[in-house]
C-alpha cells in the first residue's frame, strides 16, 4: 500500500497509540473527580496541555481541548460571533475555507450576521487590499485558513495579523489544521487571537483537537454543562486522546525540523513526474505552497474513476477534501481560483507526510502513468 491521502488523515504513530492505551488503562479516572484517580487524570491532562502550549509557543491556560478541527472552528467562530454580537454583526472570511468554516458562515448568515467572502487569485491566495476594503465598524471577526486543504496554498496570515493590529476590536481566527507540524506559525508574533488544530492530521488520533484562545479574548461556549476546559468547552475531557495528541505533535515537530527538505523534494518529484503526462494541469501553486499537498487534473478524466483505478493498484489518493469527496459537489476552492468546472471535477489530491519515502513517490508515479495509459485506452 502507498498511502498518499495524509491531508484526509494520517496513520497514528505507534508511540501515540501506546500512550493512548496506557492512559486509558492506567489513568481512567475523570479529571473532575476529587479522589486520587481524578487527580492523576487531571495531572496528565495538565501535562499534555503544557506540552502542547510549549510546542505552540503559548501559555497552557490558552489551550482548550476539543474534538478536532471542525469543533475548534465552530467554537472559535460561533463563540466569537455570539459573544461580540453587541459590537457588530459583520464577519470576514475567504472563498476557499474548509467546509467547517463555510457551513458555520452559512448558519451565522441565517442568524442575521453579514458575511464577506474575500476572493482569491488564480493561486488560491487572498490579498490584504480586499480585506482593507471589506473591513467596517461592524466587523467583529476575521477568519482565514493557514494552508488550504485542497490545493495547499498558504494564505498571508502573518500580513493579516499585522494589518489587524490597526483594528484591536476585531478578532483574528486562523484554521491551522493543515499547517500544524508542517509549517511553523508564530501565534503571538502574528497577533492571532484564536487558532484551530486537529490531532489526526499529524499522526494523532481522530476526535482530538484544540483551540488556542489568546489570554484576554472572550468567546461564548457552544457546549455548556460541567464547566470543564475553564467553562469554554464542557464535557468530560478525552484525557488519553489529549496526551496522545501532545505526543503526536512533539514527534511531528521533530520531523518538521529534520525532514522538511525531504518532504519538499518528494513533492517536487511528484509534480515533475505528473508534468510528464499529457493533458495535466497542476492546481497547486509553485509559491506560497505547503510542502505536502499536490492537486492536479487530467483533462477528460473523472476524478472518482481515477482514484478507484489507483486504489486497485494499492495507491491511495483522494478526489478533493475528504469530507466533501463523497458528496458530488465541485470544489469551491478550485472554482474560486477560476478553474473551469470540467477541470475542477477531474481534480485529484495527493497529500504526503514525513512517513512517506521517495521510493513510494517513484512507485506511485509509475502506477499513475500506467493507470492514465490504461484509462485512455478504455476511453478511446
Ligand atoms: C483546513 C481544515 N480545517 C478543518 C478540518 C476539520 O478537521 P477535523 O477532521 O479534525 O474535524 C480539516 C479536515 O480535513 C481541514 O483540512
Amino acid at each position: 500500500m502507498i498511502y498518499l491521502d495524509n491531508s484526509a488523515t494520517t496513520r497514528p504513530y505507534k508511540e501515540v497509540i501506546d500512550s493512548f492505551v496506557k492512559v486509558s488503562t492506567d489513568y481512567f479516572g475523570n479529571p473532575s473527580s476529587l479522589h486520587q484517580l481524578g487527580v492523576q487524570a487531571e495531572n496528565l491532562l495538565s501535562k499534555g496541555r503544557k506540552q502542547l502550549a510549549d510546542l505552540l509557543g503559548v501559555k497552557p491556560g490558552e489551550v482548550f481541548f476539543t474534538s478536532g478541527g471542525t469543533e475548534s472552528n465552530n467554537l472559535a467562530i460561533k463563540g466569537a460571533a455570539i459573544k461580540h454580537r453587541g459590537r457588530g454583526n459583520h464577519i470576514i472570511t475567504t472563498e476557499v475555507e474548509h467546509a467547517s468554516v463555510r457551513e458555520t458562515m452559512n448558519q451565522l448568515k441565517q442568524l442575521g450576521f453579514e458575511i464577506t467572502y474575500l476572493p482569491v487569485n488564480s493561486e488560491g491566495r487572498m490579498n490584504i487590499d480586499d480585506l482593507e476594503k471589506a473591513i467596517s465598524r461592524d466587523t467583529i471577526l476575521v477568519t482565514v485558513m493557514h494552508v488550504n486543504n485542497e490545493v495547499g496554498t498558504i494564505q498571508p496570515v502573518e500580513e493579516v495579523g499585522k494589518f489587524l493590529q490597526k483594528y484591536p476590536r476585531v478578532l483574528f481566527h486562523v484554521d491551522y489544521v493543515q499547517g500544524a507540524g508542517k509549517i511553523p506559525l508564530d501565534l503571538k508574533r502574528h497577533h492571532i487571537d484564536l487558532c484551530s488544530i486537529s490531532g489526526h492530521k499529524f499522526h494523532g488520533l481522530k476526535g482530538t483537537g484544540l483551540l488556542y484562545v489568546r489570554d484576554g479574548v472572550q468567546i461564548s461556549p457552544l457546549l455548556t454543562g460541567g464547566s470543564q476546559e475553564f467553562t469554554i468547552r464542557s464535557g468530560t475531557e478525552n484525557v488519553a486522546g489529549a496526551v496522545a495528541m501532545a505526543k503526536a505533535l512533539r514527534l511531528t515537530m521533530e520531523k518538521q525540523r529534520s525532514d522538511s527538505g525531504r518532504l519538499v523534494s518528494m513533492k517536487e518529484q511528484m509534480i515533475q513526474g505528473l508534468m510528464e503526462l499529457s493533458d495535466v494541469t497542476i492546481h497547486t501553486p509553485s509559491v506560497h505552497s505547503a510542502p505536502h499537498i499536490i492537486n492536479f487534473s487530467i483533462k477528460g478524466f473523472k476524478a472518482e474513476v481515477f482514484v478507484h483505478a489507483l486504489e486497485e493498484k494499492g495507491v491511495y489518493v483522494s478526489t478533493t477534501s475528504a469530507c466533501s469527496s463523497k458528496k458530488k459537489s465541485t470544489s469551491t476552492t478550485l472554482l474560486a481560483m477560476g478553474v473551469d468546472e470540467g477541470l475542477a471535477n477531474s481534480s485529484v489530491r495527493i497529500s504526503l507526510s514525513y512517513e512517506n519515502r521517495m521510493e513510494e513517490i517513484n512507485q506511485a508515479l509509475t502506477i499513475i502513468k500506467e493507470t492514465v495509459k490504461n484509462l485512455k485506452e478504455v476511453m478511446k
